[in-house]
């Protein structure tokens, strides 16, 4: 009965915090009160925590013109204490249709990356940082960049994610993922293949798995591999000299 109660608060608290100037505050006795209930209540689990904030997104209305466009909202997929996140721009089509996040072409070579780094899919976590498929003119093929009103309207769902899963890397896919998350416009050729960070998370870049559909040459997917050993040394993973070669 609290767990439900307490995410209420939670969640009114969080939307104060996020939609007003004021930072939700509240008196000394009120939060021991609170902490005494936290105290006797079970440990949550991240996949606890994670629950209401998909509640949230399922039915978030923040940006009219995508929620009449999508079919439903794309929150997240995978290992809710994965040590390893990949954070794309956002869903298409595929990923509208299905509710998952990269399940498209470029989903299923993500997918390889991430098997070829000796993971599945299920041992690491992978989201986006728009919810909602950009609307597209009906009739149109393809799909549209999110823009940065749409990116920052929803990155505080995403934050929530991240603090919640608390990965050892983030890995940004892409120039549009990178200014979602950062704020800042790039050139993936001084972006990538270098270490940043997302509020203390370190944050590598790499290319989008769309662009190597595009550009299939090994010298690219060489250059993506590379992020991905560097990702691979900071989790401390054992690199097997096979994998250290890959598209030399
Ligand atoms: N591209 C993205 O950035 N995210 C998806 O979920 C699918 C394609």
């Amino acid at each position: 009965m609290l767990g439900p109660a307490l995410d209420l608060v939670l969640s009114a608290l969080e939307q104060i915090r996020d939609t007003s100037e004021r930072t939700p505050c509240a008196s000394r006795e009120t939060l021991n009160r609170l902490f005494a209930v936290t105290e006797t209540t079970p440990a949550r689990t991240s996949a606890d925590l994670l629950d209401p904030i998909r509640a949230r997104v399922q039915v978030c209305t923040k940006c009219p013109h995508l929620v009449r466009s999508r079919t439903q909202t794309v929150f997240g997929v995978g290992n809710p204490d994965a040590d390893l996140m990949f954070v794309g721009e956002a869903p298409g089509a595929d990923e509208d249709r299905q509710g998952e996040p990269f399940v498209g072409r470029a989903g299923q070579l993500l997918t390889r990356i991430i098997q070829t780094m000796g993971f599945s899919r299920s041992d690491v976590y992978i989201a986006n940082v728009l919810k909602c498929r950009p609307d597209m003119p009906s009739g149109s093929p393809g799909n549209r960049a999110p823009t940065p009103t749409e990116m920052r309207t929803c990155l505080p769902y995403l934050r929530e994610q991240i603090e919640i899963i608390q990965p050892k890397v983030l890995v940004a896919l892409g120039a549009v993922a990178v200014e979602g998350l950062l704020g800042t416009r790039g050139t993936m050729r001084e972006l990538r293949g270098r270490w940043h960070s997302f509020n203390g998370t370190p944050l590598m870049i790499t290319y989008h798995p769309a662009y190597l559909l595009r550009n299939q040459s090994p010298s690219e997917k060489r250059k993506v591999w590379e992020d991905m050993l560097q990702v691979l040394e900071h989790l401390g993973s054992n690199i097997t000299e096979k994998q250290r070669t890959y598209f030399l």
